[in-house]
């Protein structure tokens, strides 16, 4: 195959594997504004992107904390405080306010841009329909409709 033909199906199995499928089914880019994530965000698909975060949360009401603290209803909590008992640092607890759509799409993004020093060590996910799909998955689990809806 010459070197030009290889490149060109190269480029475009990139371009195609950057194209989720879910992109494609919604019509709203990863990169949308988060009030256009939110209306199609979907529930059932933010419990699979939740398998990232189980390692280190549970999620159903009254269950304990892993290395982090359980998430069920944390939509309504203040920033750093869903759990009682739970060890969190004062980088997070310093932020001070409640949890909003908004800032969890931050958080999710970038925990240590969030709050400098957090010990939540996950890199963020990078893809903001997954952002928006575990969101609505948070307030399907103890915080009603999402208030950004
Ligand atoms: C490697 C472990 C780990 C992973 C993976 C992880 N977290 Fe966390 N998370 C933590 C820790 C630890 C904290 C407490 C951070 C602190 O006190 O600075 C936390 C805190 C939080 C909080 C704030 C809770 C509160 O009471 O205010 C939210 C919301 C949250 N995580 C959501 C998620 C979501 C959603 C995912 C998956 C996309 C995820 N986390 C993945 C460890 C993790």
């Amino acid at each position: 195959m010459p070197a030009a033909v290889r490149s060109t199906s190269f480029t475009l199995a990139v371009l195609l594997a950057a194209c989720a499928p879910a992109e494609r089914d919604r019509g709203v880019s990863p990169g949308a504004p988060l009030a256009a994530r939110i209306k199609v965000a979907d529930t059932r698909l933010g419990r699979a992107v939740f398998r990232q975060c189980a390692a280190c949360h549970t999620i159903d009401a009254g269950t304990g904390d892993r290395d982090g603290p359980n998430l069920h209803g944390v939509t309504h909590a203040q920033v750093g405080r869903n759990s009682a008992r739970f060890g969190y640092t004062a980088a997070l607890q310093s932020v001070g306010g409640e949890w909003t759509c908004a800032r969890l799409d931050h958080w999710l993004t970038n925990p240590a841009a969030f709050a400098p020093g957090t010990s939540m060590h996950f890199p963020g996910l990078r893809n903001g329909l997954d952002r928006a799909d575990v969101i609505a998955y948070l307030y399907a689990n103890g915080g009603g409709k999402p208030a950004c809806r």
